[in-house]
């Protein structure tokens, strides 16, 4: 199989491109990446001179660029991570996630009609559900109740993919799945600025009272169920890939604090995230009914893995934390309320 993978520079994409080709001889791939601040070449120098994999530097709003790949490669499907991907930044700037998420969507699924590809494979999130009440979980059937700009365009891009369903019989899968963890993930994202704060001893930001809570999927699983739903999936469906892991922020950052053995004080309540959603809750049955696929990693031993990855690649991060992350940083935290232990927040 020949595939296009998009956004394959970033977090989930590279980690999609490394477990596909050492996991399936028979697949090539190219990787189609703007590399956005988010998108990193250093993610993907394990599979470098790999004989299976090219890469691309270029925008998915491209269309004259994604034609012409796909007619080269004669690629077979498409896997689209290519995203704006951070809540809070599309809280200070929605352009680009408008641009990239729905445009870009919109552009990549009409050449995959033009190609007459077999099939269409679109990375969704659960945060297309919005809240979710405890003790409800929300299936495929859920409607769809986006809270921030992120999680609307994310929505906006699945209906626009299911409509390619419908009305020109593009085989279509949408995968919605929970917070991924693991290597490589910018360290914007909750658990590796965490990570990364708790080792250099800076104060770790809790939104509000921290009692949020969110599903852990590490990232290689998430992976895998992908490529089960690529290979198994039926057109047309949506499924559901959660992490089974139910957890408050504030246990997520006791954990990482453990780990690190950082002290507790460096907890640090800041203003609340507008919007912010409280619970993300997946029911992911569907998805282990029709391909067998049910999440490997537990999450003391990925939380684990993932730390001890983060200090063996510290030059990583701190060539991240230079330049762009800064000016970000000083935006997204520099505004909010002055610090108030977390501590005394019950
Ligand atoms: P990321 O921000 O780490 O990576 C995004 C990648 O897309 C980057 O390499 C970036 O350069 C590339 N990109 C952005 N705009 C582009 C454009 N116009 N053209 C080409 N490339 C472009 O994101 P991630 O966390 O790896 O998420 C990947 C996908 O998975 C996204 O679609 C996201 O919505 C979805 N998702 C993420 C999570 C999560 O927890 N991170 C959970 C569920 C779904
Ligand atoms: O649920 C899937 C989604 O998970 C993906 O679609 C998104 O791409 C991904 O970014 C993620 O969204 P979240 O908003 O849930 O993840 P984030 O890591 O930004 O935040 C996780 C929780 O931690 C959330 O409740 C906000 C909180 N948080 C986050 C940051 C960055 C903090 O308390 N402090 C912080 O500094």
């Amino acid at each position: 199989m020949k595939l296009l993978v998009t956004g394959g520079a970033g977090f989930i994409g590279s980690a999609f491109v490394r477990v596909t080709l050492a996991e399936r001889p028979d697949v090539h791939i190219v990787t189609l990446d703007k590399l956005t601040y988010a998108g990193n070449l250093e993610n993907l120098a394990p599979v470098d001179d790999h004989p299976r994999h090219r890469f691309v530097h270029g925008d998915i709003c491209d269309s004259s660029l994604v034609a012409s790949i796909l007619e080269e490669a004669g690629s077979d499907a498409i896997v689209h991570f290519a995203a704006e991907s951070h809540v809070d930044r599309s809280i200070l700037s929605p352009d680009p996630f408008i641009e990239t998420n729905i445009r870009g969507t919109a552009t990549l699924l009409d050449a995959a009609r033009r190609a007459k590809l077999g099939r269409f494979l679109l990375v969704s999130t659960d945060e297309v559900y919005g809240d979710i009440d405890a003790p409800l979980e929300a299936d495929e059937t859920f409607p769809l109740k986006p809270s921030s700009p992120y999680a609307a365009s994310k929505a906006a891009a699945d209906l626009l993919a299911l409509s390619y369903v419908r009305t020109f019989k593009l085989p279509v899968v949408v995968t919605r799945a929970s917070n991924n963890y693991g290597p490589y993930q910018f360290p914007e994202k909750l658990i590796p600025l965490m990570i990364s704060n708790a080792i250099e001893g800076l104060p770790l930001p809790v939104y509000g009272d921290g009692m949020q809570i969110r599903d852990w999927l590490y990232v290689e699983d998430h992976c895998r169920g992908i490529l089960s739903v690529l290979e198994h999936g039926s057109d047309g469906e949506i499924y559901n890939i959660g992490g089974n892991r139910a957890l408050t922020n504030r246990e997520v950052i006791k954990r990482v604090l453990e780990i690190v053995e950082a002290p507790e004080t460096l907890m640090t309540t800041v203003a609340d995230r507008p919007g912010h959603d409280r619970r993300y809750a997946l029911a992911s049955e569907k998805l282990a009914r029709a391909t067998g696929f049910t999440p490997q990693m537990t999450f003391e031993t990925g939380l684990g893995r993932t730390v001890a990855w983060y200090r063996e690649h510290a030059d990583w991060t701190r060539r991240i934390k230079s330049g762009e992350y800064r000016e970000y940083y000083n935006r997204n935290y520099g505004s909010r309320d002055s610090a108030v232990p977390a501590a005394a927040v019950k």
